[in-house]
């Protein structure tokens, strides 16, 4: 987006006419804007819904979890009414399961606190478990059309080019330079539209690697001079590696499983085991936030249970949320066994 910068420029000049920009943005978003689920609805639960699992996972595979979760929570007491194991099994895939016992703690407070309805108050919005400065304002923006300043990943790239804001977007001065940039440049009215185009510019053209800024629909505004070297980040700590072993562990048509603690509380998993010195039957890398984790699953012998262990009846195990790991060593596991 945008071509070199034309020398030192005062402070007046470096800004740029927000309601230019705007008009700018707005005709091309007209036109290649996308068609996503979410901007069909004006529901504030569905946008809470999308919002939440767009935090940490791309669009394409949110759209089908999105879909189904909407199917079987309608709104927001249904989510409220529902066991924690019902949630769980809807959010199984999407991973960063803290979102889904997030949103289940969020229903019970909305239920409680503002019978059932979704305040519009960005500030009352916030005092729900899971819901920050951006995911309260989204909700403001894309089911209130409020005009309010947005942040995210995609926003926050587009902003750091456009005004040519050189620290770390996740530093305390960088998140203060585009929170002001984007409230600067945000419509009083029509501001739905301008932070789904600021989005869509993100994602289509303004975008993290080779930014196409040729065909860039407001490069006449962009102050970088060389926008593909930004936004700059702080350095990021080296991913950890870690090792996990557990017991596949069949008897008959029935397998064993333990209930997980900490990072899937919540859900059911291969029994742990101390790691032994044959080879294992699977191998698997996953991430999970910094770490690298590799999963190595050993054929168990029999055992006594202890009290976080139950065996499960195979053909059940499509009704239990399972982490994806998990779930994919046991499949391939079930398969080869058969
Ligand atoms: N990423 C985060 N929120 C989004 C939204 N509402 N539309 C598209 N991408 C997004």
């Amino acid at each position: 987006m945008g071509l070199k910068a034309k020398g030192k420029q005062s402070s007046t000049s470096r800004r740029i006419s927000a309601r230019h920009f705007q008009g700018a943005l707005d005709r091309w978003f007209r036109k290649h804007g996308r068609d996503l689920p979410w901007r069909k609805t004006r529901d504030p639960y569905a946008i809470l819904v999308s919002e939440i699992m767009l935090q940490q996972t791309q669009v394409t595979s949110v759209i089908p979890y999105y879909n189904e979760w909407l199917r079987r929570f309608p709104d927001i007491s249904a989510v409220a009414r529902s066991r924690k194991t019902d949630i769980l099994h809807a959010w199984q895939g999407l991973g960063y399961y803290s979102r889904a016992h997030n949103l289940h703690r969020s229903a019970k407070m909305v239920v409680r606190r503002f019978a059932g309805k979704l305040p519009r108050d960005p500030l009352e919005l916030q005092s729900l478990p899971g819901i920050g400065r951006y995911t309260a304002n989204a909700i403001g923006v894309f089911a209130f059309d409020q005009s309010l300043p947005i942040v995210e990943t995609n926003t926050a790239r587009v902003l750091a080019r456009l005004l040519n804001i050189r620290d770390p977007v996740d530093s305390k001065s960088g998140r203060l330079k585009l929170w002001n940039a984007s409230a600067t440049l945000t419509p009083h009215c029509g501001a739905r539209q301008f932070q789904s185009a600021m989005m869509d510019l993100g994602v289509l053209v303004c975008t993290a690697r080779d930014p196409r800024c040729p065909i860039c629909p407001v490069k006449g505004f962009c102050k970088a001079p060389y926008p593909g070297s930004l936004p700059v980040k702080k350095r990021q700590p080296p991913r950890l590696a870690m090792a996990e072993s557990h017991s596949f562990i069949v008897k008959r048509d029935a397998i064993l499983l333990e209930r997980c603690r900490d990072r899937w509380a919540g859900m059911w998993m291969l029994p742990r085991k101390r790691t032994p010195a044959t080879d294992p039957i699977h191998t698997a890398k996953f991430a999970f936030t910094n770490h690298t984790v590799t999963l190595r699953i050993f054929p168990g012998g029999r055992r006594r249970l202890n009290s976080v262990q139950r065996w499960f009846p195979i053909r059940q195990l499509q009704r239990i949320p399972i982490p994806s790991p998990h779930r994919r060593a046991i499949a391939s596991l079930l398969t080869a066994s058969r």
